[in-house]
């Protein structure tokens, strides 16, 4: 099992795909290394991930971290991470063999967080995470119990600016990740 260094210093170095040759930075996540028991994980870098090292910090990026301030969602309580962590070129779906190779990463963080939760944010980190044949628009909301871990899904933050009316269901997605979180599985 690797350190949080040992993990990073592995990922800053990865060529295990054609992602790589184009990137600027390998964006592997933020948030609460220690404490982050929610997992959210995104699709891939975009243009502002990749010049900055950090995901969601582009125009999604922040529809996102408003919603999360707004439901009081504690920082200490959250990691954000991604399902490739080089970007795509021309911000085009990651493709499956890229996928595969990535997702090794992403499973050492997993390892390394321990998380109770798992928040599949979109179709492609739905695919990844949930089923291959999952599709946002019946998965969202849904809860999935695999190993321990609850998994479940909501819209990407991206789709929230091309679509205003998917808002209302994202904000209670969250809503009900953080009252599962804080209050169980229970009843
Ligand atoms: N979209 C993603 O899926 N991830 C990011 O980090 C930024 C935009």
């Amino acid at each position: 099992m690797l350190t949080w260094n040992e993990f990073e210093k592995l990922a800053s170095s990865c060529r295990s795909c054609r992602l790589c040759e184009k990137r600027n930075s390998v964006v592997i996540g933020r948030g609460s290394r220690e404490t982050g028991r929610i997992l959210f994980v995104g699709e891939g870098p975009g243009e502002n991930e990749d010049r900055e090292g950090i995901p969601f910090v582009g125009q999604a990026g922040r529809l996102f971290d408003f919603a999360l301030e707004a439901l009081e969602f504690p920082e200490e309580v959250y990691y954000i991470a991604n399902v490739v962590k080089c970007r795509p070129p021309q911000n085009r779906d990651p493709a499956q063999d890229e996928i595969e190779a990535c997702i090794k990463l992403l499973r050492q963080q997993f390892l390394l967080l321990k998380p109770k939760i798992v928040v599949a944010l979109g179709s492609v980190a739905s695919k990844a995470l949930i089923s291959p044949d999952a599709q946002i628009s019946r998965v969202r909301g849904q809860w999935f119990d695999k190993g321990g871990t609850m998994f479940t899904a909501t819209y990407h933050p991206a789709a929230l600016l091309r679509n205003d009316g998917l808002k209302h269901d994202f904000y209670n997605d969250l809503k009900e990740v953080k009252k599962r979180f804080f209050e169980g599985f229970g009843a």
